[in-house]
């Protein structure tokens, strides 16, 4: 039985006293979760804070990007292992943000995938179609062809080691969430596809969905047998909305 997981990706927003306000409503909104787990991912400059204020509560944290290279010289970069200084657990790689704005292409998001969890760090990998790749049916070969690079570059049973991440670029911050039944649609063809290599990494791994999901449609969404939870945007700077989005994963 998959445990469901919400996550929050706060992108490029906060700051030092908004941030505490959040964190501290979101620990006391969320501690009676049961058989949910929950993250907050901000913006690195904001990593010691939340690591000070989650550190002895039942939610976790993480990073929105990473750099695919070492320690070394690569000028405004964070490398890996320096999130570990922050007790990160999650770090998403190939946010569609990340792939259209900064010119991450599969291979460059494979390697980040590695990466992460060479370091010992848990991924959570985006993929997902445009409106134009969905409107000419592209769909599943667009969302194959991100898990192949990774699958190619790891191996199908290292993917039971991370979370995968189903985001339609279609609804991202759009307010036009995929229906219940085409996010499970697509989940489905991702778990089909990676059980045909491993059932066992294929029952086991985290699919969340992720693109304009609110407090007023979590509850279908999650309620999908192929949808193991959200990566949360808009919603996730609203210290009620996140709450009731976690709930609802109940
Ligand atoms: O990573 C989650 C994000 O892309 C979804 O954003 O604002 O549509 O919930 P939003």
């Amino acid at each position: 039985m998959r445990t469901k997981l919400v996550v929050g990706n706060w992108k490029m927003n906060g700051n030092l006293d908004q941030n505490q306000a959040l964190l501290n409503a979101v620990v006391a909104g969320t501690r009676e979760l049961q058989n949910v787990k929950c993250a907050v991912c901000p913006p690195y400059p904001y990593l010691a804070e939340v690591q000070r204020t989650l550190e002895n509560t039942h939610i976790l944290w993480g990073a929105q990007n990473v750099s695919q290279f070492d320690l070394g010289a690569y000028t405004g970069e964070v490398a890996a292992e320096m999130l570990l200084d922050f007790s990160c657990h999650y770090v998403i790689v190939g946010h569609s943000e990340r792939r259209s704005l900064f010119g991450e292409d599969n291979h460059t998001v494979a390697e980040k995938f590695k990466k992460v969890q060479d370091k010992g760090l848990t991924p959570i990998l985006c993929v997902g179609e445009t409106l134009a790749q969905r409107e000419i049916g592209e769909t599943e070969r667009i969302i194959e062809e991100q898990l192949d690079a990774v699958i190619k570059l790891v191996g199908v049973d290292s993917l039971v080691k991370s979370v995968i991440a189903y985001e339609p670029v279609w609804a991202i911050g759009t307010g036009k969430t995929a229906t219940p039944s085409q996010a499970q649609g697509v989940h489905l063809f991702i778990r089909n596809k990676i059980a045909k290599q491993s059932e066992t990494t294929a029952n086991g791994i985290q699919i969340l969905y992720g693109g304009s999901v609110k407090s007023n449609n979590a509850g279908e969404l999650f309620s999908m047998p192929d949808i193991d939870g959200g990566l949360i945007g808009g919603a996730s700077l609203v210290a009620s909305d996140f709450i009731s989005i976690c709930l609802a994963a109940q």
